[in-house]
């Protein structure tokens, strides 16, 4: 069995190799998670050693990691442009579609991976599954108001179990202020549909559900990395 510490390797192996698509002057997407904390990390190294970035976070956690590692983060109340964004992610499928949201931070995640020209994945191996869904439920944000008819009306959908997340005893609440509710999916077989349905769904934010975004997979395995890039179209 594979150690936390032997997971971590990995991650931060995918992470110093995705760095290197970052040059001089870019803007960058900052992921959120234990991945992505390296790619920041290692970000900050690239800065002392004299390179030129600035970062548009995805969550408060990062930007105090990027400000600490000396990342000059961008005014994200303003119109950006961003190079390439870096994330990593709770599960991706053969076809490179993922689940994210884990740790809560989905919304800002999808909006900076879908304005970045390239976006970055990266995982450790036992992310990688044959199909999304089973052992990791997918998170969707929805609105506090009237969450609970949302949330019967996703059961309705998913024929799932919707359970609202909790943390120290209270409804974990997101950065903008939302709810999460995880989606107990057996299998997503069609994560493209199954996305469109539930934005048909009022009170729903953002779904955890990444189709087609990703350009390029960095799998860190106990053997090395491994970079595989997406064919789109
Ligand atoms: C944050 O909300 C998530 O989308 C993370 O990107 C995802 O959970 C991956 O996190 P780890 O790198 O910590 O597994």
């Amino acid at each position: 069995m594979t150690s936390h510490q032997d997971l971590d390797s990995q991650k931060k192996a995918a992470a110093l190799q995705a760095v290197e698509y970052v040059r001089d002057g870019m803007v960058v997407g900052l992921g959120t998670g234990s991945t992505a904390k390296h790619m920041v990390i290692a970000l900050g190294e690239k800065v002392r050693a004299g390179m030129q970035l600035r970062g548009v976070p995805t969550s408060q956690e990062t930007a105090v990691l990027a400000r600490q590692s000396g990342i000059t983060l961008i005014d994200t109340d303003n119109r950006w442009e961003i190079d390439v964004a870096i994330d990593g992610a709770d599960q991706v499928d053969p076809g490179f579609n993922l689940v994210k949201g884990g740790g809560g931070a989905l919304l800002k995640e999808k909006i900076v991976a879908g304005s970045a020209k390239l976006f970055i994945v990266l995982v450790d191996q036992t992310k990688q599954v044959p199909v999304l869904g089973g052992s990791f439920p997918l998170p969707i944000e929805v609105i506090p108001f009237g969450w609970g008819s949302t949330a019967r009306e996703i059961e309705a959908l998913t024929k799932s179990r919707v359970v609202l997340r909790q943390r120290n005893g209270a409804p974990f609440k997101t950065e903008a202020g939302n709810l999460i509710v995880d989606v107990h999916l057996a299998r997503i077989d069609r994560p493209r549909d199954l996305e469109i349905a539930l934005n048909q769904i009022p009170g729903i934010v953002e779904t955890g559900l990444f189709v087609g975004r990703t350009d390029i997979l960095i799998v860190g395995r106990p053997q090395g990395v491994e970079t595989l890039h997406a064919s789109k179209g």
